[in-house]
């Protein structure tokens, strides 16, 4: 029997960008929708460093919320060379701030105040270990040298297998993995390590967006890859590993700064993220394995509760993306797979 209805328990967003003013005003909303709770990423201009400007930052999206909503963004701090490990610490035990966010310099989006000389941030990292607080990790080499589509293999063995033998204890989240190196790395870590996968990198690979003309709304960072690595990261998320859960990385940029000579990176995919996701699990037969992913193993790798309430997606006809959600920022153009998704949030 095939199945057309799934009741999951709420999902949250474990790296979602929601930037500020008037275009966190327009994305916020179709978060909110889906999603009980998301960790906010900092890489803001400039960018969200002390637990000061995280409490503020924290306000204003709480005021920005939909009327009714309950919606709970958990709050990330920018690690820089100049991150106080007591500030760290206090915003941390005020359950004010949930992880702190690696950028390599240079590796993305608003990334220049990142980290360039790990031993700076050593005392941080110390005290992070110390009060468990995660680590997340744009985990790519930023090397002119090293080609783009190998920065986050590099990576792996260059800088996080190091940084997480000198720091034990550490925990990390891989954020938005998109190789099979990455998946078996974690997938052989112990319980302080996790890995975040995204909607467009189970649903993708780098001939999507480069075939037949190119797609500036498929390209992000870390960039798709070869096909053969998509496979191995449907098998990550739908295997029932706890170590393997969502993030989106939902990072909405104005459509004219993508269809751009020099585009954005960051695919918009909040308001389709559970849709799409129920197909791949459904194209996967894993169906019983989504609410781990989206729902369960997130919540227990961050200490949280798991979400009360549920949500209910169904399957039929197949779902119509609108072009764009509009915003006081201009309009943002949503994630469109290109392929036909057969089921919807109730
Ligand atoms: O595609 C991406 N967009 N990757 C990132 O790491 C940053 C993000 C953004 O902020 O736009
Ligand atoms: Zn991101």
């Amino acid at each position: 029997m095939t199945q057309d209805r799934l009741t999951l328990k709420r999902p949250d967003d474990w790296h979602l960008h929601l930037r500020d003013g008037a275009m966190m005003e327009g994305v916020l909303p179709h978060s909110a929708e889906h999603f009980a709770r998301a960790i906010i990423m900092p890489n803001l201009v400039p960018p969200v460093v002390t637990g000061n400007d995280a409490a503020a930052y924290r306000d204003r999206i709480l005021a920005a919320r939909p009327e009714g909503s309950a919606f709970e963004p958990l709050m990330t701090l920018y690690l820089t060379e100049a991150t106080d490990p007591e500030d760290v610490r206090a915003a941390a035990a005020s359950g004010l701030v949930k992880a702190v966010k690696l950028y390599p310099a240079g590796a993305t989006t608003n990334s220049a105040s990142g980290v360039r000389d790990f031993d700076k941030v050593r005392g941080v990292l110390e005290v992070m270990a110390e009060i468990g607080l995660p680590l997340c990790v744009h985990g790519e080499v930023t090397r002119p040298e090293i080609d783009i589509f190998d920065r986050e293999a590099v990576f792996i063995d260059e800088v996080l297998d190091p940084l997480r033998r000198a720091t034990p204890g550490l925990r990390v989240v891989m954020e938005h993995i998109t190789t099979a190196e990455a998946a078996a790395y974690a997938a052989a870590g112990d319980e302080t390590l996790a890995a975040t996968i995204t909607v467009q990198h189970l649903m993708l690979d780098r001939n999507d967006m480069l075939v037949g003309g190119i797609r500036p709304h498929f390209y992000c960072l870390p960039i798709l890859k070869r096909g053969s690595h998509r496979p191995k990261l449907v098998e990550a998320a739908t295997s029932g590993n706890p170590r393997f859960f969502l993030g989106t990385d939902s990072a909405p940029h104005a459509t004219d700064t993508k269809e751009n000579a020099c585009g954005c990176a960051g695919c918009f995919t909040a308001p389709v993220a559970m849709a799409c996701l129920a197909q791949v699990f459904d194209e996967a037969g894993a169906l019983d394995k989504l609410e781990g992913f989206t729902s369960r193993f997130g919540p227990a790798f961050y200490g949280l509760p798991e979400n009360e309430d549920e949500i209910t997606l169904v399957k039929g006809a197949a779902l119509e993306i609108p072009d764009a959600v509009e915003t006081g920022a201009g309009p943002v153009t949503v994630f469109n797979p290109g392929r036909p998704v057969q089921w919807r949030v109730a």
